[in-house]
């Protein structure tokens, strides 16, 4: 997968593509990803990439002539161009699991105050990453970049990835792992005992358990097998 980046702030990427797992996946060839700086599109000498809004009013405005520019000159026909904008479908793991299957994802980050309206004419999607505004859209770009990678084949570890919170539909189960007891806190016996029949289930329930008591929306619409139905029953009783 090729993820290219058009932002006006490339320095802020250093640490996302120099550390931890995303470093590794650039490393071991399983992702690419090119960081664009737009203001080079630009058409004067003092290379503006924003103008005062038409109408008037406080601000700049990014200008649509120079971002459909840079789009243009970086996409191929592969490429998946998403606007990154608080005013985009709020994503989630659902999305990170649809972007995952592109061949190349294009983000292009505004920043300042706002951008011309033309521009949304020029992408494919608008995704924004929660129902707050960021000083631009760096930050929610490697959010995006960030999760779609972490899902690639070998990025992490296969297990690890299938069991993450939402991944299944439902928050993640408890973790724990040495000391065994803790300041009167004790790592629960059945996950000691080896019998991984009721590791699993142990596992199931208190995912449910989780997702009902934090975040009951993501069970509204969940068809429930038949053993997570028994679970959930058991987890009301034990709560009643
Ligand atoms: N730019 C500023 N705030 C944003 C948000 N919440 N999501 C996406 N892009 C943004």
């Amino acid at each position: 997968m090729k993820i290219k980046i058009l932002t006006l702030f490339p320095k802020m990427y250093d640490g996302f593509l120099n550390e931890s797992i995303i470093k590794r996946a650039i490393d071991k060839n399983i992702c690419e990803i090119e960081i664009i700086d737009f203001r080079k599109y630009s058409k004067d000498k003092s290379h503006h990439v924003d103008d005062t809004p038409c109408g008037g009013g406080a601000g700049m405005v990014l200008k649509c002539d120079i971002l459909d520019d840079a789009i243009n000159d970086n996409k191929s026909d592969k490429t998946y161009k998403i606007l990154v904008t608080p005013q985009g479908r709020v994503f989630n793991q659902s999305i990170a699991n649809s972007l995952k299957e592109k061949e190349e994802i294009m983000l292009v980050c505004g920043h300042y105050e706002g951008f011309d309206e033309r521009i949304r004419m020029f992408v494919d999607d608008e995704i924004s990453i929660g129902d707050y505004v960021l000083t631009g859209g760096e930050i929610p770009s490697m959010v995006i970049a960030d999760s779609v990678i972490r899902l690639i084949d070998n990025a992490i570890n296969k297990e690890s990835a299938s069991d993450d919170s939402f991944s299944n539909g439902l928050l993640e189960y408890p973790q724990y792992t040495r000391p065994i007891s803790y300041k009167g806190m004790d790592v629960p016996e059945v996950l000691l005992n080896g019998n991984h029949k009721l590791i699993r289930e142990y596992r199931l329930k208190e995912s449910l358990r989780k997702t009902y008591e934090r975040r009951p929306d993501l069970l509204k619409d969940r068809k429930l097998a038949k053993e997570e139905g028994k679970l959930l029953k058991e987890i009301m009783e034990e709560i009643k």
